[in-house]
């Protein structure tokens, strides 16, 4: 096993033992290599260098109570990059190859694999899928490479259910009306730094957007939609522009199971008033609760309104759902959703 200490991992690359690579060119894929170098060579006129053709994924492998090791929903992960890659108009591994390679990175990594007991830990898995022939003319790259790539993380921010302050920033979108919200594309997330990071100068986590035709009901956070608890019923909004998160989905099937009501629909701002509990959800922590929730006209304003929830720390609805999935992931509570695959 590496020789790391996994309580201090943050959410940050460390280097692993080999990284998978693949090119579709002339209608197939090339045998897949294992590379233990991670600085690889691509054409400086590459589509994602220049026009952002690109799409990528987020995943995590668990090594469980039992000595197991379990990746969440792989297949969630390759359907959406399927999607991804369907609207930049280039090919995709399928679901069988996406779920083989996260298998493969995983065993040839497995000494960077955090132990069971480092309960914070885990191994985060980064597919990437990239336009790499060269190309001047502004169109779908033909030849795409795709990489699995993967690294031991700790926490995204702070230690996990740290509350956090978020900010709406009005005069700031992620997507576009009819743009491209939906899907894990490279150019959404580029195009949410500015906002990001004056939010992070002003001392905000993350920054909470609206949709950005009307400005009136909740979208998501810059990499990790919104859920809140009104009394029994876990609330998520339903819009086209956020992406589908999978830590979502399954934190409404276990709302649902654990005798919880849930509604997917639009979240009128006026709504966050009548909230009990907030938090950000995705991948990287599953639930990061939300203390305080600052509304600004614009970012650059003294003007705010103020919503607060909880004491900082995490609400204890939000906190049985979580340790729920957590549960699942790490092999203590029974997968009796059939989100597990076990890496053998
Ligand atoms: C913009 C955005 N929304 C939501 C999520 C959460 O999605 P998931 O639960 O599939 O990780 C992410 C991160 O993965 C994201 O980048």
């Amino acid at each position: 096993m590496a020789n790391i200490d996994w309580s201090k991992l943050t959410f940050a690359y460390t280097k692993t033992n080999t990284i998978l690579i693949t090119t579709f060119r002339n209608g197939e894929w090339s045998p897949v290599e294992s590379l233990t170098e991670d600085n690889i060579k691509f054409s400086t006129f590459c589509g994602a260098f220049h026009y952002a053709i690109e799409c990528f994924e987020g995943l995590k492998a668990f090594r469980g109570k039992d000595g197991r090791i379990r990746l969440f929903r792989p297949e969630e992960n390759a359907k959406r990059l399927r999607n991804s890659a369907a609207y930049l108009g280039i090919e995709a591994p399928s679901v069988e190859m996406f779920v083989d390679m996260c298998k493969r990175i995983v065993k040839e990594n497995e000494d960077f694999l955090p132990p069971y007991e480092a309960s914070g830990a885990s191994m985060y898995i980064r597919p990437t899928l990239i336009g790499s022939n060269p190309q001047l003319g502004v169109q779908s790259s033909k030849e795409v490479t795709f990489m699995m790539l993967c690294s031991p993380v700790g926490a995204y921010v702070g230690g996990a259910l740290d509350a956090v302050d978020v900010v709406i920033a009005r005069n700031y979108d992620r997507a576009a009306p009819n743009g491209s919200g939906a899907y894990k594309v490279g150019g959404n997330y580029a195009c949410s730094l500015y906002s990001l990071n004056k939010a992070h100068e002003l001392g905000y986590k993350a920054v909470l957007y609206l949709d950005p035709t009307t400005k009136t009901y909740i979208d998501e956070f810059n990499s990790s939609n919104f859920f809140a608890i009104k009394g029994n019923t876990y609330i998520t909004p339903d819009s086209p522009s956020i992406l589908p998160s999978i830590t979502n989905k399954s934190l409404e099937a276990v709302a649902r199971h654990l005798g919880m009501e849930v509604e997917r629909r639009p979240v009128p701002v006026e709504e966050l008033s009548t909230f009990e509990e907030v938090g950000e959800c995705g991948t990287a922590v599953v639930i990061t609760p939300v203390h305080k929730l600052v509304d600004k006209p614009t970012l650059e304003s003294s003007e705010e309104t103020v919503y607060l929830y909880g004491d900082g720390q995490c609400g204890p609805k939000s906190l049985r759902l979580y340790n729920y999935i957590k549960g699942i992931q790490r092999g203590e509570i029974e997968d009796a959703f059939g989100w597990i695959t076990f890496v053998e």
